[in-house]
């Protein structure tokens, strides 16, 4: 069986795409097939595994559009078990043309488009944009469940009722079966007590929802630390695990594979 995981916190710059790709990428090392599914029109997930616009003809855009087939846009990465469907700017104007729509048929899209390439992977993991709009909302439609990454600094929790209630909502209506995989500190510097504040304060308001290796200690669940070397990677991009193997932030997100195997 396999699961649809989405990457999502409404807030910019949080770590998802950081969680997107090496969560993805630490699962395919642990022999699971994994498709990174990109629907950020940023792109940042397509550029952080390497592809630049020229090496690829077509995008999600196409897939949620011109109702390209997956199949016809899923790129082969440098680990084998990887594939990525890749994203492209041209993604911005979907959310114009989706929202037109009153259907809710164009909540539905990916969903649809993900159940003909489903049986060939064990994890689809999803990168979505910074917004709660159409495109996220077709994630969370296709999903079985969320990572939510939180930032370790100023404000983190503010923004996360927002994103738990548009999960509520979708819950309610489109998909009843989705469900929060977890929620994950990002960015944690153990020298800044704000960073400690917040995980104090994660811990306090999600004790149960935070990934853990051993479920029977309370006290040590996964934070990924502020690490160099996973802001750097995407510039060659590589995943942390084909770049540093041993960092911190590589052990941290294999550490959250191992957590989401079992
Ligand atoms: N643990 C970390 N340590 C150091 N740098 C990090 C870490 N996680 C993310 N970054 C860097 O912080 C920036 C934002 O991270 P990322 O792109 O993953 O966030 P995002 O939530 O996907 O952003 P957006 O909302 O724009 O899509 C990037 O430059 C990334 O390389
Ligand atoms: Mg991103």
């Amino acid at each position: 069986m396999s699961e649809i995981i989405t990457i999502a916190n409404q807030k910019g710059g949080v770590g998802k795409t950081t969680t997107a790709v090496n969560l993805a990428a630490s699962l395919a090392v642990a022999e699971k097939k994994v498709l990174l599914v990109d629907v950020d029109p940023q792109a940042n997930a397509t550029t952080g595994l390497g592809f630049k616009r020229s090496t690829y003809e077509y995008n999600i855009y196409h897939v949620f559009i011109d109702k390209k087939k997956l199949s016809d846009i899923i790129l082969k990465t440098e680990l084998p078990q990887l594939h990525l469907a890749p994203s492209n700017i041209g993604l911005v104007g979907i959310e114009q043309e989706l929202a037109e729509s009153k259907d809710n048929e164009t909540k539905l899209v990916l969903k649809n488009q993900l159940k003909e390439v489903i049986d060939e992977y064990d994890f689809i993991i999803i990168d979505s944009p910074p917004a709660l709009g159409n495109i996220t909302i077709n994630a969370f439609v296709a999903s079985d469940s969320v990572i939510i990454p939180i930032q370790c600094e100023f404000y983190a929790l503010e923004g996360v009722a927002m994103v738990l209630n548009t999960i509520k909502i979708i819950k309610r209506t489109l998909n009843p079966k989705l469900k929060i995989r977890g929620f994950l500190p990002t960015m944690f510097s153990a020298q800044n007590n704000l960073s400690k504040d917040v995980v104090a304060d994660i811990k306090q308001n999600f004790t149960d929802q935070l990934f853990r290796l051993d479920n029977s200690k309370k006290d040590e669940f996964i934070i990924i630390p502020r690490n160099i070397k996973l802001a750097e990677s995407p510039s060659y991009g590589k995943p942390i695990i084909l770049f540093d193997i041993k960092s911190p932030g590589s052990v941290a997100y294999q550490n959250l594979a191992y957590s989401i195997l079992g």
